[in-house]
């Protein structure tokens, strides 16, 4: 059960949004990509949402390879990937970082809050405070449908301070 590809990100890195996942999934493995499974594609419409497609955002993970069995990130592993992460972010310069569910969330954050208590404000990522906001996860949505709005209105945010 070894990971097969480096999974390093898609889209635009001249992006002012970037999206910032947990881990590459089977699917992101194949094919070498983040975000193209089932999950992914939910993602693709919340990044519509935004009124944008998915080649205009820079899309990324906490974890550039799968873990075995889709399990949890251990702390080593994310502290052997973070300053790939943050090299990206420095390329990128974002204008906004949209932190991909619980795990990201608490990775960039360096908090263990649940996302009910993180969610619907913008936070600052690292020593430059990037404005960082944190939605659910797609994965989650699709357990979890009628927490979609939630989402739909936290992107208001991200919208809002964009504009
Ligand atoms: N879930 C993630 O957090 N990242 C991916 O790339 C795919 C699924």
């Amino acid at each position: 059960n070894q990971a097969k590809n480096i999974v390093f990100s898609d889209g635009n890195p001249r992006s002012k949004i970037m999206l910032i996942g947990e881990a590459p999934g089977a699917s992101e493995d194949q094919e070498g990509l983040p975000f193209v499974g089932r999950a992914g594609r939910l993602l693709t419409e919340v990044i519509f949402s935004l009124g944008l497609n998915r080649d205009e955002v820079f899309i990324a993970n906490i974890l550039k390879c799968r873990p075995p069995d889709n399990r949890d990130p251990k702390p080593g592993e994310v502290d052997q990937c973070f300053s790939y992460l943050e090299k990206q972010i420095d390329l990128v310069k974002p204008k906004i970082i949209i932190a991909v569910g619980r795990i990201a969330a608490h990775s960039l954050l360096g908090s263990d809050l649940p996302m009910g208590k993180l969610r619907g404000k913008i936070h600052g990522f690292g020593s430059n405070e990037v404005p960082t906001l944190v939605i659910y996860h797609p994965a989650y949505l699709l357990r979890s449908p009628s927490q979609k709005h939630k989402v739909w209105e936290d992107l208001q945010l991200a919208n809002d301070f964009l504009e």
